[in-house]
């Protein structure tokens, strides 16, 4: 079979010329081939309806109509208000050892971010200091005296800057949850006597803690990089894996994206606009904190600054880098 030359070109150029189009205005109604229903005449939620003596469009239940599974007559369950509109002072379902676990579980989905694990207030956004309004604490004398229902409502209907988790958290997990606020709160505000009762080993408790306050600080100096100024080739090493170094340049000669850091520190190095330098220490430093202002002959400039890095992390960088070098003195 043969075709056109011509009508080839329209068939392949046609689609093309019509793609176009897209995202240009037009004046006349776009063409919608396949209707789907999508344009139909009907009534709107709350909008006027003559046919009926009313005037509303929306009908009534026909009386005598049961409700079922929807209707929220249990203000004490869905609002946590007694008929009076104050608070209930007390969950008003079963509180189980399984349902306190939900509400844990639950908790931590929900809650951890701003009220913090043990609900102290010290939550990721919250230790971030990202600005938001400051969760208060469950520990406060004033809401260890509040009534579950109080706690219920923070949940369904938000308090003041913190917002409703109505739509997320379900009837029965709101009042987990609040089951388990309960408990941390009773965790934190154990008497001497309750305490004697439960037989606990006290100084071991204290010991366990000390221990993991003092690996938690560890690990937090370890992360804001206030690691006491310390310079060494582990640390470089370390910091270089961690800041992705490692995809562009290697350690035993062979060429990445970048030039590889075997024999780097010492050598003569040549640039895309013809200069050379040694590279000293001074010269290592600079392509880490500003890696354009000499790109090595042969290489793309792609490599990011790194000027976040603190001075101590810059130093190991270089230490680990003269390292590899047999050119260091
Ligand atoms: C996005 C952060 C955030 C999350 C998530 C969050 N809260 Fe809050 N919460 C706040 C802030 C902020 C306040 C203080 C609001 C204010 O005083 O303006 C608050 C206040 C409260 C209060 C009232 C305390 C008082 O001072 O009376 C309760 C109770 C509470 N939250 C419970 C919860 C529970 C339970 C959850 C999990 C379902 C939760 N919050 C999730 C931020 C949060
Ligand atoms: C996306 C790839 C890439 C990453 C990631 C990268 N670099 Fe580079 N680096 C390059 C390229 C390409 C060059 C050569 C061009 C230039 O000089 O800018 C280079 C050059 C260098 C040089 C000078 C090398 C020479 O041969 O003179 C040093 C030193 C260096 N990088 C250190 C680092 C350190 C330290 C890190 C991690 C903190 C790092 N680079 C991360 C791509 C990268």
């Amino acid at each position: 079979m043969k075709v056109s030359k011509y009508l080839l070109l329209a068939v392949l150029v046609l689609p093309l010329a019509l793609a176009g189009c897209r995202g240009g205005k037009f004046q006349s109604q776009p063409v919608h081939p396949n209707m789907n229903m999508d344009q139909q005449k009907r009534f709107e939620a709350q909008e006027k309806n003559e046919f009926f003596s009313d005037n509303r469009a929306m009908r009534k239940p026909v009386e005598g109509t049961i409700a079922r599974d929807n209707l929220k007559e249990d203000k004490a369950l869905y609002q946590g208000i007694n008929e009076d509109s104050s608070f209930v002072d007390q969950i008003p379902v079963d509180v189980t050892k399984s349902f306190i676990y939900r509400g844990k579980d639950q908790y931590e989905v929900f809650c951890t971010p701003c009220h913090g694990i043990a609900g102290d207030g010290n939550g990721i956004i919250m230790a971030n200091n990202y600005g938001y309004v400051p969760a208060p604490s469950f520990h406060l004398e004033r809401l260890r005296n509040q009534s579950d229902g109080y706690l219920y409502s923070a949940i369904a209907n938000g308090i003041r800057n913190m917002p409703s988790y109505a739509t997320q958290i379900p009837v029965k997990d709101r009042w987990a949850i609040v089951a388990y606020v309960r408990a941390l709160q009773k965790s934190q505000n154990v008497s001497e006597d309750e305490i004697q009762e439960y037989d606990v080993d006290l100084a071991a408790l204290e010991e366990d803690y000390q221990e993991k306050l003092a690996a938690q600080q560890a690990k937090e100096e370890a992360q804001a990089g206030g690691d006491g100024g310390e310079v060494s080739v582990e640390r470089g090493k370390t910091i270089a894996q961690n800041n992705g170094c490692m995809t562009c340049h290697s350690t035993d000669g062979s060429k990445l994206v970048g030039p590889t850091w075997q024999n780097l520190y010492g050598s003569e190095r040549t640039f895309d606009d013809g200069s050379t330098a040694t590279a000293n220490e001074e010269y290592l430093k600079e392509s880490i904190v500003e890696p354009s202002a000499k790109v090595v002959e042969g290489y793309p400039p792609s490599m990011v600054s790194y000027d976040f890095l603190s001075d101590s992390e810059i130093n190991s960088l270089v230490e680990y880098i003269k390292s590899l070098s047999e050119n260091a003195e």
